[in-house]
């Protein structure tokens, strides 16, 4: 049965996640309904640090928020010791609330507004710096606050993913970081380093996303050594935070293949090691920003079956009451999420069916052509690892309210992110004074 080892199955042949019965939360909190499971993430935050911090003397593993900003989920994140990798003021500022010191927080992106330089310089973030004109504006900020702000870079090494193309972020077209092989990064390092508001700390990249292949993040790793071994030799800057990005992939379909942290650590470490040696480099600390890896398996959504349609000759339609609006994975990259039904897990599957939300679109499904037992209105599917990119990504498109958010731990379950309601459809709205 492909269903990870976290989950389990009760004697009335329910999905159980965190020691509670699906069947049940869908009852008790409705649905749509994220589930997500504490113990899971802590689990996979400990993998991933254990795995670099057994190899290497200083590492700081930062969470993605943009993978679930939900705070409960950050909390949990925090208190394991985890940073924080954040790409806008609002993660910076949910990083602040749970507690993450400034010096653990890393801010990223490619059109940082002036407030939220100005938040990250206060709060003495490391900024990784994406654009010549973005470091001007650092420096100035810098100066208007009178502090000096911590900064690297964003570097594009020109590295090819086998990913998504639109997850893929490390190619020389995209639109992110500074370009290693014409020089442009070492020039604007050139300049940074001569600002004396400015502390060059680090070099940042970040290859793309659900990667299960060491081969690129060892090129990444190579080529940002070399600049790193560069800077030393042309500018006389030590790099004191070689930040890796995120990126490790988690296996999706059943047949799907993990990248083990360990070996992916066994296989970077050593290319960083030798770098340090061959240059006479300082060793310096490595940061990752984990983001998929850390919370995606820890998240189920379950959805209800309404109706289901036989077509003749043709996989049938289930309709459930969530699709795009709530995970749009499957629609924006077809993306594949394993989908079982929870109140009737073991069953012999039996059915090709198609699963769709409830949207005016034909691209809202959640799944096509899956066996499944046969499915009947009222049955509760459960779609795995949406615990990134789920709830993150989700929209009121059709006026669906989002759905709620539920922590398991241990038996335990409490709601961690409200439903939506109608109310919040249109709370932002404002009727103009002609219209009334
Ligand atoms: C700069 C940066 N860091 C980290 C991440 C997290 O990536 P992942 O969830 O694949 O680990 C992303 C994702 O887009 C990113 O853009």
């Amino acid at each position: 049965m492909p269903i990870k080892p976290h989950f389990g199955v009760n004697e009335r042949g329910h999905l159980t996640i965190g020691g509670r019965d699906a069947v049940e939360m869908a009852e008790r909190f409705g649905t749509p309904l994220y589930v997500v499971d504490e113990q899971r993430i802590r689990e996979n935050y400990r993998r991933f640090y254990g795995a670099f911090a057994q190899r290497w003397h200083s590492v700081m593993v930062c969470y993605a928020y943009k993978a679930n900003s939900n705070l409960a989920i950050c909390k949990i994140l925090q208190s394991e010791g985890a940073g924080a990798e954040v790409s806008s003021g609002c993660e910076l500022q949910i990083a602040s609330r749970v507690g993450v010191p400034g010096q653990r927080i890393i801010f990223n992106g490619n059109n940082k507004s002036a407030a939220e330089l100005e938040a990250a310089v206060a709060n003495d973030v490391l900024i990784n710096v994406d654009s010549v004109q973005e470091l001007l504006s650092v420096r100035r900020t810098a100066s208007r606050l009178g502090r000096r702000a911590r900064v690297g870079f964003r570097v594009n090494p020109d590295v090819k993913t086998p990913t998504h193309s639109y997850i893929a972020t490390g190619l020389r077209e995209s639109k992110f970081g500074l370009d290693a092989a014409s020089g442009q990064a070492l020039e604007a390092y050139r300049m940074a380093s001569d600002m004396e508001e400015l502390e060059v700390v680090g070099i940042h990249c970040h290859i793309g996303s659900q990667i299960l292949d060491a081969a690129p993040f060892e090129e990444e790793a190579e080529k940002l050594m070399a600049l790193v071994a560069q800077l030393k030799e042309e500018l006389d800057v030590d790099i004191s935070l070689v930040d890796l990005g995120g990126g490790l992939g988690i296996p999706y379909k059943p047949d799907e293949k993990e990248l083990p942290p360990e070996q992916l650590a066994s296989r970077i470490v050593p290319i960083i090691e030798r770098a340090v040696e061959e240059h006479h480099l300082i060793r310096p600390a490595l940061a990752f920003e984990p983001g998929r890896y850390i919370v995606a398996d820890a998240g189920v959504l379950l959805v209800r079956v309404g109706y289901c349609k036989a077509r003749p000759g043709m996989p049938g339609w289930v309709a459930v009451d969530a699709g795009m609006n709530a995970l749009i994975r499957p629609a924006l990259y077809g993306a594949y999420h394993h989908i079982e039904v929870a109140n009737k897990v073991g069953m012999e599957p039996r059915e090709l069916v198609n699963i769709a939300g409830p949207l005016c679109e034909s691209g809202d499904f959640l799944g096509k052509e899956r066996r499944l037992p046969p499915v009947e209105a009222g049955d509760l599917i459960a779609v795995f690892d949406v615990g990134a990119y789920g709830l993150a990504m989700s929209s009121q498109h059709t006026a669906q309210p989002r759905p709620a958010m539920v922590l398991v731990n241990s038996g335990k379950a409490e709601i961690v992110r409200l439903r939506e309601g109608y109310d919040d459809i249109t709370r932002l709205d404002r009727m103009p004074e002609w219209l009334k």
